[in-house]
């Protein structure tokens, strides 16, 4: 039984950033399963080309005749010339996108402020926020022309919420729920949609790229408790893209049972 209408995502295009891993790749292969063709953006290349092979498994699995067409594209989201060349790289079949999906995003680090490395706050930033707005800028303009389009960002408890040892990455977070709340303002006379799909612990190459590939360290931040797989994650995106046309999700906050907010979560004593 599927959580969403898969008959309003069918022969839609989406661009996922940071579909290599984690929630993008999940939800790459949600949309595919849907019956919709996907641009697969990252950095790493033969990584994006595996996801795109599990899309198209799923999309013949499912049976849904639309949709099933997959590029995959290499996009640095900081890179600016990267951004403004995107549609460039996109097969012409694929350019007229309706859905945009925000994801790409990282943090570095759990070092107080005073002893943060310039170059990771400039790092996160550069991906989470700067980023975010390059690439919803280009997609904005092709949405406004068509007078239609959904933008999704990925936000964070990070951002509804200040953490301590989390300080660039939560003010990171913070921007992009800023953003959202003034696009979704100035789009309020178009058939735009802006929605923010804003996790709480979800278990992927997160930790492990926090903790600079330290894997204990990032096993230790999900110990005693069931986080969130990137699964579930992509299952709140997709639903909130097939939703109908005159409805907009404007958040998902979505959470571990055992996670209440960033800094309070209940855990299993070890035995
Ligand atoms: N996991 C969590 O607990 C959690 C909670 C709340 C929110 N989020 C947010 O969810 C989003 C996805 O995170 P995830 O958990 O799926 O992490 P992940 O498994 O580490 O995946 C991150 C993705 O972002 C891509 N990426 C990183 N830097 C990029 C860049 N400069 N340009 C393009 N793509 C880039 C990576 O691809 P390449 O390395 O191939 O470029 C990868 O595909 C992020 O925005 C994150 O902040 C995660």
């Amino acid at each position: 039984m599927s959580v969403f209408n898969s008959s309003r995502l069918a022969g839609k295009t989406v661009l996922i950033t940071g579909a290599s891993a984690g929630i993008g790749a999940a939800t790459a292969v949600l949309f595919a399963r849907a019956g919709s063709n996907i641009v697969l953006a990252a950095r790493r290349v033969d990584t994006l080309k595996a996801v795109a092979e599990h899309c198209t498994a799923a999309h013949k699995q499912s049976g849904v005749q639309a949709g099933g067409k997959f590029a995959v594209v290499q996009l640095d989201v900081a890179d600016k010339k990267q951004v403004a060349g995107l549609f460039d790289q996109i097969p012409a079949e694929l350019k007229d996108i309706d859905i945009l999906v925000n994801n790409a995003g990282f943090v570095l680090g759990v070092e107080k402020i005073g002893d943060i490395a310039e170059s990771d706050v400039e790092a996160m930033f550069a991906v989470n926020v700067l980023g975010l707005i390059s690439v919803t800028q280009l997609l904005v303009r092709h949405f406004k022309a068509k007078n239609s389009g959904h933008v999704i960002n990925l936000g964070s408890v990070a951002g509804r919420e200040p953490y301590a040892n989390g300080g660039i990455y939560c003010a990171t977070k913070h921007a992009v729920k800023s953003f959202t709340g003034s696009l979704i303002r100035e789009l309020v006379n178009t058939k735009i949609r802006v929605s923010e799909v804003q996790p709480g612990m979800v278990e992927t190459e997160f930790s492990i790229v926090r903790f600079r590939g330290d894997k204990s360290a990032a096993d230790k931040v999900y110990e005693g408790l069931q986080p969130l797989v990137a699964e579930d994650v992509a299952e709140e995106i997709v639903w909130v893209a097939s939703r109908p046309p005159h409805v907009n999700i404007a958040e998902v906050f979505v959470m571990p049972v055992n996670q209440a907010s960033a800094g309070i979560s209940y855990r299993e004593p070890k035995v």
